[in-house]
């Protein structure tokens, strides 16, 4: 059949709004910016140090300066806000997780040091959670029930609470507690308020899941579950289901973020990102506050273990990726990806 006739019934053609790149950015529904993306950092004591992630290929510990460094970085791509996770060695980890709070500790110092370096330019963001500071792993402290050895919720509480005071003490914007222990949310609100830091907010890892996509993060912050357990005369349980959401569950992710918005939460985040899109699209649907997406280090490693493979194009797969999480819905994404993205030209 000749170009100019049209086949009869078929007037309506989706090809023409994809007819040249310029149409296409003209027809592009979803957006990736710069500001969208959240930079995590690993950081730990001294200086001048600089640990690469075996498990996280590009990602490395870093001590307070070369932090400074990246987060210089960070700004210079446009990122606007960064979350920073505490990495302690493990003759600092005890049963209680006595050094989460240290206000001498890594986290701590960064703060200090990138509102002297900064000032307001960056939203400076934290991880607040146990697990990194206990021996066991565990992201709760244990406790003896006639079950066995558990994580317990509320004694738990009380410990988060004060991680996430000394992180506003020590400048934190926003504190982010990933432990999913019941009522966190609530504890840390009030203990905020009762400090006189109303305005420092929480974004709460409302919906996580227990994943096998938290490996190599769990490497990189040696904190899995149940590692030393020579202080521990019952064995802790080796996994983290009993406080991580059930990967079968959606109505129960609503059920979360409900609580969450409840007890004060000012954000909500979804994790993991990619095995989880249908969860962000509900859980947008149903709250009104910032939604935030964590691209998780399982992820980031598939992508460039397979682009190192040969099997696919790093940059189309993290763009294809990232973008699927912003049109599923997600505000913001944390990403591993997001300062070589930018800096590449990938987005
Ligand atoms: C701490 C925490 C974890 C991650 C973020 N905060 C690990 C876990 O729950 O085991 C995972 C992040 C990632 O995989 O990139 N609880």
């Amino acid at each position: 059949m000749p170009l100019t006739q049209t086949i009869p019934g078929q007037p309506k053609r989706p090809r023409r709004l994809r007819s040249s790149a310029a149409m296409r950015e003209l027809i592009a529904e979803t957006t990736l910016e710069p500001r969208q993306l959240i930079a995590p950092f690993f950081v730990i004591p001294g200086s001048d140090r600089e640990e690469p992630i075996k498990t996280l290929p590009g990602v490395s510990r870093l001590s307070v300066d070369k932090l400074l460094a990246q987060l210089e970085r960070a700004l210079s791509v446009g990122v606007r806000a960064v979350i920073l996770f505490g990495v302690v060695p493990g003759e600092k980890k005890t049963p209680t997780g006595s050094s989460a709070a240290d206000p001498r500790g890594p986290v701590a110092e960064a703060l200090r040091a990138a509102r002297r370096a900064f000032g307001n330019d960056l939203v400076l963001m934290t991880d607040v959670c146990l697990c990194g500071y206990t021996d066991h792993g565990h992201c709760g402290l244990l406790a003896q029930s006639s079950r066995g050895t558990v994580i317990d919720n509320d004694s738990s509480l009380t410990r988060l609470a004060e991680m996430a005071l000394m992180h506003a003490e020590a400048g934190a914007d926003m504190v982010a507690p990933s432990d999913m222990m019941d009522g966190r949310i609530g504890a840390i609100r009030r203990a905020l308020d009762d400090a006189g830091h109303s305005d420092v907010g929480v974004l709460s890892y409302a919906v996580k899941y227990a994943s096998a996509f938290y490996g190599p993060f769990r490497e990189a912050a040696g904190s899995a579950p149940s590692q030393g357990t020579e202080h521990h005369e019952l064995t802790p349980p080796k996994d983290r289901k009993s406080y991580q959401m059930d990967s079968r569950n959606a109505r129960e992710a609503l059920r979360e973020t409900q609580l969450d918005e409840a007890e004060g939460a000012d954000m909500l985040m979804v994790k993991p990102a990619l095995a989880y899109l249908d969860i962000i699209s509900r859980v947008r649907a149903a709250s009104h506050l910032p939604l935030v997406a964590y691209n998780v280090s399982g992820e980031y490693a598939m992508i460039k273990a397979a682009a190192a493979a040969g099997a696919l194009d790093e940059a189309l797969a993290v763009r294809e990726s990232l973008l699927a999480m912003r049109r599923a819905g997600a505000d913001m994404i944390i990403s591993y990806h997001a300062l070589d993205a930018l800096e590449a030209g990938w987005l």
